[in-house]
């Protein structure tokens, strides 16, 4: 619990020495205790204080906004990531011929791979296939080979099942590229290397390269590896300008990602340039965490015939989450009602939401001012670094982490009981963005727990929230947060 007054820094341990606080190190100093921090220049915790203006103010203020794009989202969802994203839903399949049957396996070993594969497997840690590779396995081994588009959330097992295809259709005598993987992004495509190296380390004599800017090969190379993986625009240079490869004896093209691949038009365009210069007989494998209709409309273009694979993604549910406002004056008043949950509520680990880098700057500061252990992590890092805060606010280290959206997906923080919104999610149209406000308070309710979220709102944008509660058809009860009894019966 953090009680209020006191030097809480002494309670808490303070903002131990060595914390990763981006860019802002040189700001703080020991206090004298010695074992505290403080800040050594000038900054107010007042200073920018606007009062009632504060979300008009901030959301029109376009490039505070912190945005992060699919691609980096993605990244940071497998540098985070640590085991597979279970799934209670069933697949559904589309077959291309309805009337052939449909295999499905619970096993490795009914697929009779090759002995130093399944070995691959083993050694990963992998035991039964997941839920989506049940199906899809069977699917991508069959022969003939098939066409495959698959949807199924992030982290369910899409990149291990086509790394196993890749790898099984692969013949290690042929030293030519037989599988083509394209990828959103450099550092995504590294990502699916690791895979194909990890999956891939019993196989002899088979090996990987990456088709991306900066991997500079001399004109004129023959390219000897039977797997390149890479970026549409630099595969495309490697193929027709460079003629690093021999296009029509390619067994396997790869499209992963494929709702991240379509944010950028002419990544899509010059996925298609490669598809179709390949071989009739080459097998087409599709993959998207999401299936919105631009997503299905791009994957039917690319993948011909296709038996398309679809597995519901879970639903983040408010149900189990308690919900509760606090009308505030403005930021200040904000800042102290946080401060009296936690005058008065055990709290285990805890995430808080600005919607702007900068008013998250400003609470990070106002709150280890207090002496409280806190991170922030804003789109300012890089997503190596945003993983490494996550893993150490994983592990602990510190209570609070203040972040924006960056942080709105995709992290599961088992220990995390209370989510704060400092500012309630809103688009640059100022209207309520109520994806954004499930993703946030989702969080806090994983795992069957039992999730606390306090929304600070300010008088003005009382009607976003009537209008989140009207949307999710929950109530967002009120309290106030000078009354410690009620705030203390909370967890009851
Ligand atoms: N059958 C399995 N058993 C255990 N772990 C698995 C299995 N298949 C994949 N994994 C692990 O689960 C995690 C997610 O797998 P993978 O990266 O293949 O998912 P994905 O669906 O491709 O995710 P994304 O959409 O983010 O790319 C990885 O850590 C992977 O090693
Ligand atoms: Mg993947």
């Amino acid at each position: 619990m953090w009680a209020k007054q006191k030097c809480l820094a002494s309670e808490r341990g303070g903002r131990p020495e060595g914390d990763f606080v981006p860019g802002q190190q040189k700001l703080y100093r020991a206090c004298a205790c010695g074992k505290h921090f403080r800040r050594s220049q000038s900054f107010s915790v007042t200073g920018d204080s606007d009062g009632s203006s504060f979300i008009s103010k901030e959301t029109w203020n376009e490039k505070d906004y912190d945005r992060v794009s699919l691609a980096e989202t993605s990244l940071l969802n497998k540098l985070i990531r640590k085991s597979l994203v279970e799934s209670n839903h069933q697949v559904e399949v589309l077959q291309r011929d309805p009337s052939s049957p449909l295999f499905s396996v619970k096993t490795f070993e009914e697929l009779h791979l090759k002995t130093e594969l399944l070995q691959g497997i083993y050694g990963m840690g992998f035991n039964r296939p997941s839920k989506i590779q049940e199906t899809a396995l069977p699917l991508m081994l069959a022969d003939p080979p098939q066409n495959l588009i698959a949807q199924s959330q992030s982290g369910t097992g899409k990149t291990a099942a086509f790394v196993l295809a890749m790898l099984s259709r692969i013949n290690p005598g042929d030293q030519f590229p037989q599988c083509l993987c394209l990828s959103p992004t450099f550092e995504l495509a590294v990502q699916t290397g690791h895979v194909v190296e990890k999956m891939g380390k019993f196989c002899v004599n088979i090996r990987v390269t990456y088709a991306i800017r900066g991997n500079r090969i001399p004109r004129g190379t023959v390219i000897e590896e039977q797997i390149v993986i890479g970026t549409p625009g630099t595969l495309l240079d490697w193929c027709f300008k460079l003629h690093f490869l021999d296009v029509k004896k390619i067994k396997v093209f790869v499209l992963d990602e494929a709702d991240v691949m379509i944010d950028k038009q002419n990544f899509l365009d010059q996925s298609v340039r490669i598809q179709r210069t390949l071989s009739p007989d080459c097998q087409m494998l599709l993959f998207s965490a999401t299936f919105e209709d631009p997503v299905l409309q791009f994957a039917q273009r690319i993948v011909p015939e296709p038996n398309i694979i679809k597995l519901r993604r879970e639903e983040l549910t408010l149900s189990n989450i308690r919900q509760y406002y606090f009308e505030c004056e403005n930021k200040e008043d904000k800042f102290r009602a946080l401060c009296n949950i936690y005058g008065s509520i055990t709290i285990g680990q805890a995430i808080i939401f600005c919607q702007t880098r900068r008013n998250a700057k400003w609470l990070y500061f106002a709150l280890a001012n207090d002496g409280h252990q806190v991170s922030l992590l804003s789109g300012e890092l890089t997503v190596e670094q945003r993983a490494e805060l996550i893993q150490q606010f994983r592990d602990g280290k510190y209570k609070v982490l203040i972040t924006t959206n960056v942080c709105a997906r995709g992290i599961d923080v088992k220990q995390v009981t209370v989510v704060v919104n400092f500012t309630l999610p809103t688009k640059m149209t100022r209207e309520p963005d109520f994806e954004t406000y499930l993703h946030r308070i989702g969080r806090a309710g994983r795992f069957g727990k039992k999730g606390l979220a306090f929304n600070m709102v300010e008088r003005h944008n009382l009607p976003l929230m009537f209008a989140i509660q009207d949307h999710f058809k929950i109530l967002i009860k009120r309290l106030d947060p000078e009354d410690m009894e009620a705030l203390e019966k909370i967890e009851d």
